[in-house]
């Protein structure tokens, strides 16, 4: 889709006078930036009065980007609504569960399913494309802002009555509902659609089915927002590509479903870098993005170029780590970086959060940091048709993510994705690139698959999951999964119950630990590993042991499973590992799927993306020591335009991307 890398960031310029604007040109240029997201909260300032516009003033901008050959990611301003709106049409607020209606004075209040809010913001989407579809600066629609960020459900009257349409389209009939609600516990039997609420706050946990469903309705209720616009969009202007930005890890809403409806998919993301760990979250963001599209490229939208302002104590970016959380995300197939946002704010909730041009102006780190990346990237632009290609595979399925987290568990502290995370960070650590698929995708490009705690699972996925071990992949389970159906209902005949067979084991007893208890494993080449949070009572039909737990009821009884499948081999682990266990099992992982893994000195990052003919080798040094790395052969430097051979040299916090031929 972009020929270049792209560069830039949100751009603000509504919030500054007009005669800021031919300086802000002047640096864009000057830090190599060439596409800017305008507009994002600017609807009061475009359409100031009901059905009166304004767009003279996004003209002169989008004619000053044009001038300065930059161009526009052009937003739909609707994920903030003009107080005139809520004025007239107080009916668009939002309501929480205990009923509170939300006001506006911050942003993002409003009801998805409000028709009066639906109206209002196709109308200026139209507009805004009516009107600037000609413009030689428009290249990408940026559709609202952050869908779901601070509020991603609404109870109001009318999210119940288009709760209910939802559900009959879902049920048919309330036979169904019922049967798949469980509604014969606790006397929910429902006798008319119009006897069916939100789960609003209720005396006890709500129905866990009607929670599920419920968030179902909640993504698709958004999804329905966005694909709105989205349409009249292509319809206008059907050369111009579609996005809406996400929040990678984002529980409330199914990226999965909500990617297919986008053209190119782009991410929000702010590790937090008083974390020395930040680069392995950032990765695995990474990751799921280029994955939701299937490995195509995908743009990071927002970054701060150094702190945000919406943590309790906000960490600066340290010298160097903007630019190499850049060049991760491009070695990660991004094909674009860009941040939140151009200029800081002078007033509004934001004023503290970073920008790429600081308050104190140009004379600053910050802004020398985001021009020498700006003109460094342009050495990049070759890659830009390159892909990332990898050989581990991570299940991650949003409805199961909901089902796990919902409350009454034997243990409610299982969350999903920081057990996803311990194992992704030893696929990190082997410099593996990860795809995330989803539990029914094709997996058969993959050595080695992992499907952390897949609680819910379909039929459909059961028997794709199968499919891909027997056809000779191999799979990895761990507790709690295979446990209920797509309704939150048991599979019953023993844990897992539709992985028996492929796992040759069944599990009769879940024995989650206290936070002060653990236990320890002896594997079958006598290593000892600790291992905390949960065990369980596994019985063996045909798989083999490879670890027993040391202590309590369990102690002697199989940890750690492995069975042959049809031409492949499943792995199930009952309990958590501490990391040198997660690492010892990665071993034992790979070297079945026979994957090499590439070593590189503590602290360094390897990746490589790569198109038929080249290869770019990327190596990101997160430490503050100068080390070494062999090289395969002769290649090319880009960023310091100089031939390596056999070595690479890398300084304290650098980044070096080597071309290589293919052979
Ligand atoms: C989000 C929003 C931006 C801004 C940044 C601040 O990503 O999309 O408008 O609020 O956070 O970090
Ligand atoms: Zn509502």
């Amino acid at each position: 889709m972009f020929s270049q890398i792209q560069y830039g960031g949100d751009y603000n310029p509504d919030q500054w006078d007009e005669s800021v604007w031919l300086e802000d040109a002047r640096l864009m240029r000057e830090a190599g930036v060439n596409l800017v997201s305008l507009g994002i909260f600017s609807w009061a300032k475009l359409e100031p009065a009901s059905g009166q516009y304004d767009f003279a003033w996004l003209d002169r901008v989008m004619d000053l980007m044009h001038a300065h050959g930059v161009r526009v990611d052009l937003a739909t301003p609707t994920a903030s609504p003009p107080p005139w709106l809520v004025k007239q049409s107080p009916e668009i607020l939002p309501v929480t569960a205990d009923g509170v209606t939300l006001w506006h004075g911050a942003r993002r209040h409003y009801c998805p399913n409000s028709s009066v809010y639906r109206a209002h913001a196709a109308r200026i989407a139209t507009r805004l494309a009516e009107h600037a579809r000609a413009h030689p600066a428009l290249t990408l629609w940026h559709v609202d802002n952050e869908y779901g960020d601070h509020l991603a459900e609404c109870f109001c009257e009318r999210c119940t009555a288009a709760f209910r349409v939802w559900l009959e389209a879902r049920y048919q009939n309330l036979d169904n509902l019922n049967r798949a609600w469980s509604t014969a516990f606790w006397s929910q039997h429902y006798r008319e659609w119009a006897e069916i609420i939100p789960p609003r706050r209720a005396p006890a946990s709500v129905n866990p089915t009607q929670k599920l469903d419920w968030q179902r309705f909640c993504s698709d209720s958004f999804l329905a927002c966005f694909t709105e616009q989205a349409k009249i969009l292509r319809e206008l202007t059907p050369n111009i590509p579609v996005t809406t930005n996400f929040m990678h890890f984002f529980k409330s809403f199914d990226y999965w479903k909500w990617a297919a409806y986008e053209d190119i998919v782009s991410n929000d993301h702010y590790p937090d870098h008083s974390d020395p760990e930040w680069m392995i979250t950032a990765a695995m963001a990474c990751d799921l993005m280029r994955s939701l599209k299937q490995g195509e490229p995908w743009l990071l939208m927002e970054q701060a170029p150094s702190a945000v302002n919406w943590r309790g104590r906000n960490a600066p970016k340290r010298p160097g780590e903007m630019r190499l959380g850049s060049y991760q995300a491009v070695a990660r197939g991004a094909n674009g970086i860009m941040f939140f946002q151009w200029r800081a704010s002078q007033g509004g909730d934001e004023k503290f959060h970073s920008g790429m041009v600081p308050h104190v102006g140009t004379n600053s780190r910050i802004w020398r940091e985001v021009k020498q990346l700006g003109n460094e990237l342009r050495t990049l632009d070759a890659l830009t048709s390159s892909r990332v290609y990898a050989d581990v595979a991570i299940v991650f399925d949003w409805e199961n993510w909901w089902a796990l987290e919902l409350e009454s568990k034997p243990s409610t502290d299982l969350k999903l994705v920081p057990r996803v995370r311990a194992f992704y960070r030893e696929l990190y650590r082997r410099n593996l690139a990860v795809d995330f698929v989803r539990p029914d995708a094709d997996l058969s490009r993959y050595r080695l698959a992992l499907a952390p705690h897949l609680y819910l699972v379909n039929d459909a996925s059961v028997e794709n999951l199968k499919r891909y071990v027997a056809q000779g992949g191999v799979l990895l389970l761990n507790f709690f999964s295979g446990i209920v159906d797509e309704n939150d209902r048991v599979r019953l005949g023993g844990y897992p119950a539709p992985f028996r067979d492929m796992l040759g084991i069944w599990v009769e007893e879940f024995v989650p630990l206290m936070k002060e208890e653990s236990n320890s494993i002896v594997t079958d080449d006598e290593e000892n590993f600790a291992c905390a949070f949960w065990s369980e009572v596994i019985h063996i039909e045909s798989a083999e042991v490879l670890a027993r737990y040391l202590d309590d009821f369990v102690a002697d009884q199989p940890a750690l499973t492995r069975h042959q499948f049809g031409k492949g081999v499943s792995y199930y682990l009952g309990t958590e590992l501490e990391h040198g266990g997660i690492a010892w099992l990665m071993d034992r992982l790979c070297a079945e799927a026979k994957i090499q893994t590439r070593a590189a000195p503590r602290g360094v990052e390897l990746m490589t993306r790569a198109d038929d003919t080249r290869q770019w080798l990327f190596a990101l040094n997160f430490s503050d020591v100068e080390t070494e790395i062999p090289l395969d052969g002769i290649g090319i430097e880009l960023l310091e335009n100089k031939t390596v051979n056999g070595q690479l040299n890398l300084p304290a916090r650098g980044v070096a991307v080597v071309m290589v031929p293919r052979t």
